[in-house]
């Protein structure tokens, strides 16, 4: 059993020690709307906070492992085959835009491999966990992927390029073809919990390009623990170094990956 084992332990508590001053800066956030510098230098600020806080934790925790985190980018422990890969606010502009759709990630690597993951949103208090071979879960309860096999029946998820993002029109190619054959594509804007709500079974896939291995690594064994494919666009594994992904239940990941695939 994932949960009460000593990893997970260290990861919520980590979690929910940052979670607690993020709480409180998002409800800042409404106030600083309207003033004229805008919130963003606020937010930098959320952010950096909460990734200290998470870093002191999780060093109190296991102080050899070293580090892969958003802001502060590679720190080297003493334990070279373990590194934590942290995202402190993923969905940032969600955050900023006053919108409580956005989570802390805290992705674990050993060697090659990633070992356990947490994805946590404070405002809604769900926090989905998982741990290699020891399946998946949201709060207590355990995680399945969906069941549905009808493409039609599907709703798929996605994240969009935006300004300075490159693959634009790649992206509106693809999302036509998606878009004809489902039920309905979804953007929430934070692809950690789009990945922790295929897990869940509430999307039946997910796909976007470009992501870091923050924004995808705790997600990526959520969705392998609770019984869903996840690979890079072509099929492939490479997600952790091309920031490509594809995930669904098994039964829509193959259908998904044709219609994502240029031909
Ligand atoms: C972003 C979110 C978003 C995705 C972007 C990411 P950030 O992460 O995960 O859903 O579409 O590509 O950059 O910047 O908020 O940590």
């Amino acid at each position: 059993m994932a949960l009460g084992s000593a990893l997970w332990t260290v990861m919520t508590g980590a979690a929910s020690k940052a979670a607690r001053t993020m709480k409180r800066d998002f409800g800042e956030i409404e106030q600083l709307q309207v003033s004229r510098k805008g919130p963003s230098d606020f937010v930098s600020a959320a952010d950096l906070k909460a990734e200290k806080t998470l870093r002191t934790e999780l060093e109190k925790g296991r102080p050899k492992f070293g580090f892969l985190l958003e802001e502060s980018g590679e720190i080297q422990g003493a334990d070279k085959r373990h590194r934590w890969i942290i995202d402190p606010i993923d969905g940032t502009t969600n955050f900023l835009h006053g919108i409580p759709h956005f989570a802390i990630s805290i992705g674990l690597q050993m060697d090659e491999e990633i070992i356990a993951g947490l994805v946590y949103n404070p405002v809604t208090n769900e926090m989905f966990y998982a741990e290699k071979g020891k399946g998946a879960f949201l709060n207590d309860h355990r995680l399945r992927v969906s069941a549905r096999s009808d493409l039609g029946d599907s709703i798929i998820a996605t994240g969009i390029p935006f300004r300075g993002i490159p693959g634009h029109s790649s992206f509106l190619n693809r999302l036509e073809r998606v878009m004809k054959v489902t039920a309905g594509v979804r953007r929430m804007g934070t692809a950690s919990l789009d990945l922790a709500y295929v897990a869940a079974g509430r999307y039946d896939g997910f796909w976007e390009v470009g992501l870091k291995p923050w924004d995808i690594a705790a997600g990526l064994l959520l969705v392998q623990e609770a019984g869903g494919f996840i690979s890079d666009i072509e099929g492939g594994r490479t997600m952790l170094a091309t920031g490509d992904v594809v995930s669904a239940n098994p039964r829509i990941h193959g259908p998904l990956l044709g219609l994502l695939k240029d031909n």
